[in-house]
């Protein structure tokens, strides 16, 4: 299974800010949704699943196959959607659904759980241009020192990159 860890950050690293808005670009959205459509799957946090259902809900993201990880929630709570109690069950659903690649969409404490057990393979940052003064880091708390190698930069406009890493093993 290929893991890929997919964030839009600003240039200092923030994911969102601590009241949980995300003032990214059209663009970016647009990268992303892409991203997850040709995937066909996103694996999201509790939290960052309820900021979803509570804003946009689902429809965007079309026939992909969402999973939540949580302790808190479980299966039943909503139609479509598949709850899952840790980052190794969630990649363990989506080899028996046959999927080869998985993508990891947040939030933060998510993103160190998966990275924390190992199990990301390649990140994606599309990086905005602006500077957050507070807010949710790329990966809540401490995590391994890892080394990466740039694999692939993208335009998404002529203020937005897109940064593809492979996590070297
Ligand atoms: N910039 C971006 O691209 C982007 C993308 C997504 C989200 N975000 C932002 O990220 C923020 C949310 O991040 P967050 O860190 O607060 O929340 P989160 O990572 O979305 O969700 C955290 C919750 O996920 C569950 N979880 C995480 N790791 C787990 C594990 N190993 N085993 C079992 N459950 C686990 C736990 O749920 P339970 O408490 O239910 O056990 C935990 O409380 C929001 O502000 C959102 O806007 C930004």
């Amino acid at each position: 299974m290929n893991v890929t860890l997919y964030m839009a950050v600003s240039a200092n690293g923030f994911i969102a800010r601590s009241d949980d808005s995300t003032p990214w670009s059209d663009e970016e959205w647009s990268a992303f949704l892409s991203e997850v459509n040709s995937v066909g799957n996103m694996i999201i946090g509790r939290r960052t699943y309820e900021k979803i259902a509570s804003d946009t809900g689902f429809g965007e993201y079309g026939d992909a196959t969402v999973v939540v990880v949580s302790h808190a929630l479980s299966a039943g709570d909503i139609t479509g959607i598949t709850f899952v109690s840790s980052p190794e069950e969630a990649l363990h659903f989506f080899e028996d659904k046959g999927f080869s690649e998985a993508l990891i969409a947040g939030g933060a404490t998510l993103n160190a759980s998966f990275l924390k057990a190992g199990l990301v393979d390649r990140l994606v940052l599309d990086v905005e241009p602006r500077l957050l003064g507070s807010g949710f880091r790329l990966f809540s708390g401490e995590v391994p020192e890892r080394d990466l190698r740039l694999d692939e930069v993208r335009n998404l406009s002529d203020q937005s990159v897109q940064l593809r890493y492979s996590v070297v093993k």
